[in-house]
């Protein structure tokens, strides 16, 4: 079942990559989210040794290279992406697998300063092992910094404005999309709650430093919001996060 939606997620993700070039992406932590710049939470990162989880285009591998990272790696599901990603950072030796994030492949363990994941974690069909994996990868005092949806996010209708709860929080697992991004590519989504990915993060061994509901950026303050049910608009950011940021590290030994 589970290989079943990877190898499903997979296909998908190669026909809709050209939609989510560039997107989602440091600075930017999410749709109408605060960004890095005005969050702060990765330390200083000359010469760090870096490893984007779920990496897409590689446009956040970019921003961690503008950084003066010293190493830059990635993994990503699929092979289109690790291709555009190649584009994107030529000429910055990057080290690109195209695998999923639940496998355990050739990266090298308590190696890395810092992992981090931008919109792509949510997408692990195994979240515990995954984590662990994580967690292996990081060098004792390591950190790991991820954005996803934030999981009540995906259950908020809109209609003229009024914003209502559709289906259910309570109940977490798989759902179903046919079309993702109006192509002719299902995806199979885990839906978790917040508290699965604190304690998920808690019982894989990290100590949290930062828990983040994003709120709209500085930036969009002076602009008029004009009240919108898109599935992301300025309108719903200012009333409920889109975002959820958490930063978590791996104690020294
Ligand atoms: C919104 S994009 C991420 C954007 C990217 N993080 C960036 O900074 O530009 C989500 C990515 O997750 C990848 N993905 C989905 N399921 C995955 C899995 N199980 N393992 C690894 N990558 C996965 C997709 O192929 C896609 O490139």
């Amino acid at each position: 079942m589970r290989l079943n939606i990877l190898a499903q997620n997979k296909d998908s993700w190669d026909k809709v990559a050209h939609h989510f070039n560039g997107k989602d992406s440091l600075p930017s932590y999410g749709p109408f989210a605060q960004t890095e710049d005005e969050l702060r939470l990765f330390e200083e990162l000359d010469r760090k040794t870096v490893l984007d989880i779920g990496c897409g285009s590689g446009h956040s591998m970019k921003y961690m290279a503008g950084k003066g990272a010293g190493e830059l790696w990635g993994v990503d599901l699929s092979e289109n992406q690790i291709a555009t990603a190649k584009a994107t950072l030529t000429g910055l030796s990057p080290k690109l697998f195209c695998a999923p994030m639940e496998k355990d492949i050739s990266i090298p363990k308590s190696y890395f300063d810092v992992v981090y994941s931008i919109y792509a974690i949510g997408w692990t069909s195994l979240l515990p092992e995954t984590l662990q994996l994580i967690h292996s990868y990081l060098k004792p005092g390591g950190y790991f910094i991820f954005s996803w949806d934030h999981p009540l996010y995906p259950h908020l209708e809109s209609e003229n404005g009024i914003i209502k709860l559709a289906g259910s929080y309570q109940e977490e697992g798989m759902t179903h999309y046919p079309n993702f991004k109006g192509e002719n590519a299902p995806v199979t989504i885990p839906q978790r709650k917040t508290s699965t990915y604190i304690n998920e993060l808690i019982n894989t061994g990290f100590i949290i430093e930062a828990v983040i509901e994003s709120n709209v950026p500085a930036t969009s303050n002076s602009m008029k919001t004009e009240v919108s049910d898109r599935y992301y608009s300025l309108y719903k950011a200012r009333k409920f996060p889109t975002t959820l940021i958490i930063k978590a590290r791996k104690p020294n030994a």
